[in-house]
């Protein structure tokens, strides 16, 4: 998390990750006469070399349902689950939390936490509100939005990226927030300015033909709003002081204009890229009710029968002929046997759990390190952001330990609301995991104050604070992967020799997302069922 905005992978990540597998499964399923589904040309878009299974993969080969342990109940365990019930495996999800999902975790009114240090919190959130402590958005291509129309989750859009929200740079020598769009249309108009100028003095001659010159100083012109002799002076899209309206009113526009050393001295521009991510362009949605809508409908459709809770995993075991998972519920020591496994633990806990997968599994799985972040959600008696700021959804950003300020993309105009008061990384989040719940609440409500003022003090009815590192039986927001998961050290966990199989999102080029979580055990389920159909 080098950058402000950059998202966890995103340098190692390579735009090659819909490269379909490589391996027997696929050409067997197209001999077996496409048993399962056809996918849609979009959803081949997105992952291209995903079959589901069905349930004639068993009746008509004649074989009898496997059965397989599943060790975590995350997205990547209850994926797993999910799909290869779809063939009728025999499937038992262990999950050591209260409540499946991982680290995709919804906080309502009543919720409680104890993180590792013993630190309890009870969420006071009013009905119909909630944070996402862990995922909180979903760009369009990621098969996630293929899971929740298949299960029926309904969708909203989450606003990213809002002109309207504000840019805070402190130590820019900044006194107050910045609209988005004054900062853009700033940065652009002289960056154009001056791009221009360059090109008409010749500085591109050795780049550019006399068409291509002109082309670039129209389109600069364009983009940059350029007046007279090629001069940015501001204009509209900087924003208004009284907005236009009826005859009469034509609008005042923001005065101010900084000089173009001025812009560049308070560095807003750094937050500009973020909005061409791969993985952050809008439009991004969310799960209407909150983002736990996901888990709560894929353990609905792998059965709670199938689910136990509180089940906390302390050996697997490959016998060579199946695999034994010993785990204790309740202060009672249990084992499921199976005939095989999918681990889909974070790799910061699977590697203490005692295993006799080899060595090799070890060290790969320890060279995985953990990441820190960390969520406040701060609840308002009054939506005082979109009354007294106009700001309806998106984020704003900061210099800040607090990082992003994201206001709710739902309950808009509604008489209250869970703004995210910080969501940080690294140290940021370590450093407020150090303070009590109060103390975390205390010092993002200052941060906040300098940048809204003082309803954002005054206003405020409760708050939770979530700490990934600290969270018993996760350990981590996210990992790093050194090399990449495609790397030859983590190749036992890539491509299992016995009869346990690895899924997570740690494993995938889309850490840090359920992307990554839903297609690694896409990948771990085609592997297995490729094995059973040829044993
Ligand atoms: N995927 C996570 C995010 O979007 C890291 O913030």
């Amino acid at each position: 998390m080098a950058q402000t905005h950059s998202e966890p992978g995103t340098s190692r990540r390579s735009f090659l990750r819909n490269v379909g597998l490589t391996g027997g499964a696929g050409a067997m399923f197209a001999t077996m006469g496409a048993l399962g589904l056809a996918p849609t040309a979009q959803a081949a878009q997105r992952e291209q070399s995903f079959r589901p299974l069905s349930a004639g993969d068993f009746t008509l080969t004649g074989r009898a349902a496997a059965k397989v342990v599943i060790v975590g109940g995350g997205i990547a365990g209850l994926t797993t689950a999910y799909e290869l019930g779809k063939a009728g495996y025999d499937c038992t999800v262990l999950e050591a939390r209260d409540r499946t999902g991982g680290r995709n975790f919804t906080v309502r009114g009543g919720d409680t936490t104890t993180d590792l240090h013993g630190t309890r919190q009870t969420a006071r959130f009013a009905d119909g509100h909630y944070m996402n402590a862990g995922p909180a958005r979903i760009p369009q291509w990621m098969v996630t939005l293929d899971y929740c129309r298949e299960l029926g989750v309904p969708l909203e859009v989450f606003t990213n990226v809002n002109a309207d929200a504000y840019l805070y740079n402190e130590s820019a020598g900044m006194t107050r927030p910045e609209r988005y769009r004054t900062a853009k249309a700033d940065v652009y108009g002289y960056v154009s300015e001056l791009l221009a100028k360059a090109t008409n003095k010749g500085a591109l001659d050795g780049e550019l033909t006399a068409d291509d010159k002109e082309r670039l100083v129209d389109f600069l012109e364009d983009w940059g709003e350029l007046g007279d002799k090629l001069t940015y002076t501001g204009g509209e899209r900087r924003g208004y002081t009284t907005v236009p309206a009826a005859a009469g009113t034509p609008g005042v526009l923001l005065g101010d204009v900084p000089t173009a050393s001025e812009v560049l001295a308070s560095g807003v521009g750094r937050y500009f890229s973020f909005e061409f991510g791969f993985d952050q362009a809008m439009l991004m949605f969310q799960p209407v009710g909150g983002m736990d809508q996901i888990p709560k409908a894929l353990t609905r459709a792998v059965g709670a029968r199938r689910v136990r809770t509180g089940a906390v995993v302390s050996r697997i075991t490959d016998t060579g002929h199946g695999v034994s998972v010993t785990y204790t519920q309740g202060g009672r020591t249990k084992v499921v046997e199976a005939d095989y496994c999918v681990a889909a633990l974070p790799p910061n806990i699977l590697a203490k759990v005692p295993h006799n997968l080899g060595s090799g599994v070890q060290s790969a799985l320890e060279a995985i390190t953990p990441s820190s972040a960390a969520k406040i959600g701060l609840e308002y008696k009054s939506r005082w952001w979109e009354l007294d700021h106009g700001i309806y959804g998106g984020i704003t950003e900061t210099d800040q330990d607090v990082t992003h300020i994201w206001h709710p993309s739902y309950g808009y105009q509604g008489e209250r609301g869970v703004l995210i008061g910080y969501y940080n990384y690294g140290d940021d989040a370590d450093s407020y995991a150090e303070l009590t719940p109060q103390g975390r609440e205390k010092r993002a409500v200052a941060a906040g104050v300098k940048i809204y003022g003082e309803k954002y003090r005054t206003e405020l009815a409760s708050s939770f604070s979530h700490h990934w590192r600290q969270t018993p039986h996760l350990e981590a927001a996210w990992h790093n992967t050194p090399g990449g998961p495609d790397d030859v050290r983590y190749k036992p966990l890539n491509e299992p020799t016995g009869r346990v199989w690895f899924a997570g999102d740690w494993l995938s080029h889309t850490d840090a997302w359920q992307h990554g979580a839903f297609t690694s055990a896409r990948k771990a389920v085609t592997a297995l069922h490729a094995r059973v159909l040829s044993s």
